[in-house]
């Protein structure tokens, strides 16, 4: 199976690669893993009035895995917090053509920005992060 050329040019080129201070009250962090495979991924946001001003990873495990988190943290930063929130790993794996074998590995893209922001909100006492019913 050949990778696509923007997953090879996020594989080479990885961008938003590191790590923020997890002592930050305005940084989430996200580590999540792959049952599938094994793969772990770290996501980190800087939160900052409700915008995300940055985003860096940490992804130990396949190219896809790798090129996942990297289109990830470009996409978010300038999101609302909110905004963020409703990233699909379906958008994720078409914007890179990911075959389906490679679905899993959005999937932990999308689950690693998801608990990076509940990390936020958690860091915040987050009064509005806990009513579901109120969107
Ligand atoms: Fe883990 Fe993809 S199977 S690298
Ligand atoms: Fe498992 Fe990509 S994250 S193969």
């Amino acid at each position: 199976m050949a990778y696509s050329n923007k997953v090879i040019d996020h594989y080479e080129h990885p961008r938003n690669v590191g790590s923020l201070d997890k002592g930050d009250a305005s940084v989430g962090t996200g580590i999540v893993g792959a049952p599938a495979c094994g793969d772990v991924m770290k996501l980190q946001i800087k939160v900052e009035n409700g915008v995300i001003t940055d985003a860096k990873f940490k992804t130990y495990g396949c190219g896809s895995a790798i090129a996942s988190s990297s289109l990830v943290t470009e996409w978010v930063k300038g999101m609302s917090v909110d905004q963020a929130m409703q990233i699909k790993n379906s958008q994720i794996a078409e914007e890179l053509s990911l075959p389906p074998v490679k679905i899993h590995c959005s999937v932990l893209a999308e689950d690693a920005i998801k608990a990076a922001i509940r990390d936020f909100q958690q860091k915040q006492g987050a009064p509005g992060s806990e009513g579901e019913s109120k969107h």
